[in-house]
């Protein structure tokens, strides 16, 4: 029985913090479900980390799909919430419904997300069974229109639209919402506000989870990783000492061994 939206609720009331990662494919999704991660989030930060692109914007219904569908087939007991991409959702309520359809029947995800404050759609997904959590804050897919990735809700006018935003998708049913880039007091007040549990990413200790991009949390990036990111490996180096060691095994002739040989 895989996690569910009635659990998420639970765990706020029990005042029970939670973690949440991304994933991308079915490997990491198993070994991520193995180690008791409740959700996993097929971000479209795919579009970033996977595929190689500048920003989120790219990446398409399809390739979410072929994500999602690989993260749920690794998975046995985390919700799976797949990210509708730029493009899929922000048009008619009937294009936003249809797309959002695909993730639940081809893909098998369990939940979507959706960026900004999209109260008649998350009404509509809602009324039809399609749980949704909601994203605010810093909202990747509206880079050009924020000039850039700036952490958000910095001044009083902007913190109380947040907050009054929060509270309408909370009204619209949302079962979730993930702040990101906010400072740590205006997350701490809109979760406080909130029944549904907030997820955090650079939104400090006082939401109800945390979510975190995993090749972050792994160490796996080259570049500098935002304040907020916390590494708990440097598997960077480590697949990079490890494909060093293979190289120069090969090439000196000391790989394969006779251990490493069939008789
Ligand atoms: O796409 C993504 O990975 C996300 C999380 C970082 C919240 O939206």
């Amino acid at each position: 029985m895989r996690v569910t939206v009635r659990d998420l609720s639970r765990f706020k009331g029990e005042h029970r913090r939670f973690a949440v990662l991304t994933a991308y494919d079915s490997l990491t999704a198993s070994i991520l479900d193995e180690a008791g991660i409740p959700v996993l989030l097929v971000g479209d930060s795919l579009a970033q980390v996977v595929l190689g692109y500048e920003n989120t914007l790219p990446v398409t219904m399809e390739q979410m799909l072929h994500h999602t569908a690989a993260v749920v087939r690794g998975s046995r007991t985390a919700m799976v919430v797949a990210d509708m991409p730029f493009g899929s959702y922000q048009g008619s309520i009937t294009e936003g419904f249809n797309n959002a359809v695909r993730f639940l029947k081809e893909a098998g995800a369990g939940a979507v997300k959706l960026e900004g404050a999209r109260v008649e759609l998350t009404q509509t997904l809602v009324d039809h069974g399609i749980p949704v959590m909601a994203h605010l804050g810093l909202t990747p897919q509206s880079v050009h229109a924020l000039g850039g990735y700036r952490v958000q809700a910095r001044t009083q006018e902007s913190a109380d639209r947040l907050a009054s935003d929060a509270l309408s998708m909370e009204k619209a049913g949302a079962f979730a919402l993930v702040l990101e880039a906010i400072p740590a007091d205006v997350a701490t007040a809109v979760s406080r506000s909130l029944t549904i549990p907030t997820i955090g990413i650079g939104a400090g200790a006082g939401c109800d989870g945390q979510v975190m991009v995993i090749t972050d949390l792994l160490g796996m990036g080259a570049g500098t990783a935002p304040k907020f990111v916390k590494e708990y490996a440097n598997l960077r180096a480590a697949v990079t000492g490890a494909v060093q060691s293979f190289r120069d095994e090969v090439e000196s002739g000391s790989y394969p061994d006779e251990q490493h040989s069939y008789k």
